[in-house]
């Protein structure tokens, strides 16, 4: 296996021991700068806005049917918020600026505190400003215990990332033309929890649940496993009732999240995480295999469902959406606030995108659902780029075009010029938002909003 380098003059990665998280879930939880090696050792280290001055921030941990209590702490230069992505909760806690709460101003402080529905792997982020925050290190792992869990050997959190670090170790260039109306901001190093190629020790035998999460600011990452067999369990933390067998390459868009549960197969001394790219095959994390070996284990393994909502597809209510803009999309124009601008005014307000003709957030909502209403969205991707929609509150299904429904997700990836429909149950009330998770794409107007009425 190679390993390389994005930045041209790096020397080769030495092994990191293995990221630490918190054990415990803190009360509190402060947003700060801090710095962190991040480019191997002969280079700067890195300022990083961070959770728990950490990057990233601690793995939160919680039981499914508990509550999670956690004041956060802005000591950041700009107002930030907390979104704890793809968990069905309480929509004053959905941590969304000028939607569900006013944004936590420099030194002020949000509690924040919900119900957990579901077990699964989640994550959270601030979603102020989120193309630079995100960017500069505001998120972390979110895990939700099953009561019954799985019987595994090791339970093991890998976040990836792509971030776009100068030699100086400096994070800078936000708000580009380029990214913002291109693929958005595609990152030149690769980092599983922070860290350039981490290790995860293995022993040859053992049954181990492997948590993979996407804070990818944009890049689609293709991964893939070596020397490790078995299935890919849960989707966005939702399980999935039928696991298949672990395919060859794994697509994981920004913010998607799958669990893998793997037996340590290889006979070799070590097991990969690789990032396919045009030109191979890289380790963006590895796992070295030492024995004896592990009681193994057979079978595959079904996680335990999830409260379950049943989407009526026959009553369903139905909303299309045209996604529209980007370099080579050939956008005109599009409503702002009411306005019709055409592409150079659009631009000039750092717009690029539109969604059913409107860049930015519209006044009215996509749909006005009443509470247990189910709901459709045909989405038809007319740009050149890949966009990974996302629905705040609420998971869907795909509807496959035999008319099945897929496995539940919150964040759907649509590749250009691709057309797809989800449907779900408008089963939690409140006003969500439904964007593009690529950050530049919903900075740049991809973005609307679903209300649901109890
Ligand atoms: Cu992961 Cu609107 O967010
Ligand atoms: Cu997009």
């Amino acid at each position: 296996m190679e390993r390389r380098q994005f930045l041209g003059s790096l020397a080769a990665a030495s092994l990191i021991p293995r990221y630490a998280f918190a054990q415990n879930t803190p009360q509190r939880l402060l947003a700060s700068v801090h710095r962190q090696q991040i480019l191997p050792a002969s280079y700067p280290d890195t300022e990083m806005w961070s959770f728990g001055s950490t990057f990233p921030g601690p793995l939160l941990r919680a039981r499914q049917g508990d509550r999670l209590a956690i004041a956060v702490e802005n000591a950041l230069p700009q107002p930030t918020a907390v979104h704890w992505h793809g968990l069905r909760l309480d929509n004053a806690m959905d941590g969304v600026p000028g939607v569900t709460q006013q944004p936590i101003p420099v030194g002020g402080t949000f509690d924040y505190e919900f119900a957990l529905p579901d077990a699964g792997t989640y994550w959270y982020h601030s979603h102020a400003k989120s193309m630079e925050q995100i960017e500069r290190g505001l998120y972390g792992p979110l895990i939700i215990d099953e009561s019954d869990a799985p019987d595994v050997d090791q339970d093991i959190t890998i976040v990836v990332d792509d971030i776009r670090l100068e030699q100086d170790g400096t994070i800078t260039g936000f708000d580009n033309f380029h990214d913002l109306s291109h693929a958005g901001r595609i990152g030149n190093l690769w980092l599983a929890n922070g860290q350039i190629d981490p290790a995860y020790p293995l022993k040859r035998g053992e049954r181990v649940r492997i948590r993979l999460i996407s804070a990818a600011n944009a890049r689609v990452f293709t991964l893939g496993v070596q020397g490790l067999e078995g299935w890919v369990v849960a989707l966005d933390g939702m399980p999935l009732a039928d696991p298949q067998a672990l395919p060859d390459e794994l697509v994981l868009a920004p913010a998607q999240r799958m669990d893998l549960i793997v037996d340590v197969t290889t006979d070799q001394n070590e097991a990969f995480l690789i990032t396919f790219e045009r030109d191979g095959g890289y380790a963006i994390a590895h796992f070295p295999v030492s024995g004896p070996a592990a009681a193994a284990r057979s079978g595959r393994v079904i996680l335990p469902p999830n409260p379950d909502y049943p989407i009526d597809l026959v009553q369903a209510r139905t909303a299309t959406l045209l996604i529209e803009g980007g370099a080579m999309g050939g956008m005109r124009a599009a409503r702002v606030d009411g306005e019709q601008l055409d592409a150079r005014s659009l631009a000039g307000r750092g717009l690029f995108w539109a969604l059913n003709g409107i860049a930015g957030r519209p006044e009215t909502p996509l749909l006005d659902l009443s509470l247990g209403e189910s709901a459709r969205i045909g989405m038809a991707n007319n740009t050149a780029f890949p966009h990974a929609m996302h629905l705040h509150g609420m998971h869907f299904s795909d509807v496959l075009p035999d008319g099945s429904l897929g496995p539940l997700r919150d964040t759907l990836l649509l590749n250009p010029q691709e057309t797809r429909e989800i449907a779900f149950q408008a089963h939690n009330p409140g006003n969500w938002l439904f964007h593009c998770h690529m950050l530049a794409h919903h900075q740049a107007g991809m973005g609307t909003w679903i209300r649901v009425s109890a």
